[in-house]
């Protein structure tokens, strides 16, 4: 995560406001254009910011069955609730169930003015991967 001071929004590429991750919460974004939408999700862990493709590494389901619901009911871990894996908010790394030692897929983001942004290197329309 990197902040600066913006010469303009590109406002396509804003997921949320910093202040929406209170609390260390996380939430669910879709963003882009086209039939394949970059689906993610975006939390928050100590002062950094972190997102990840919506999609587990051990069987490619969305992390959220109960939609927008991510986190383990302590608040420490990103939890898949189809089988249960438990990932690291700060790397994505799947630390307990299915798959141990794989890991989301990062999507880069960063803080501009209080919002959190997209990275400018994540291609908006057709994005499944960042970068594809
Ligand atoms: S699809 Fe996530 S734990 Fe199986």
């Amino acid at each position: 995560m990197s902040e600066h001071a913006p010469a303009f929004i590109d406002l396509e590429r804003v997921i949320c406001r910093l202040s929406d991750l209170e609390g260390e919460a996380a939430r669910a974004f879709t963003i882009g254009r086209g039939d394949w939408p970059l689906r993610g999700l975006v939390v928050r862990a100590g002062h950094g910011v972190h997102a990840y493709l919506n999609r587990c590494p051990h069987a490619g389901h969305p992390l959220d069955l109960l939609p927008g619901r991510f986190l383990t009911a302590d608040g420490l871990l990103i939890l898949c609730s189809s089988h249960g894996a438990l990932f690291e908010k700060s790397t994505g790394l799947c630390v307990a169930g299915p798959c141990p030692g794989r890991s989301l897929t990062r999507v880069p983001v960063e803080v501009v003015s209080g919002l959190v942004m997209l990275g400018a290197g994540v291609a908006l329309e057709g994005a499944t991967e960042p970068g594809a």
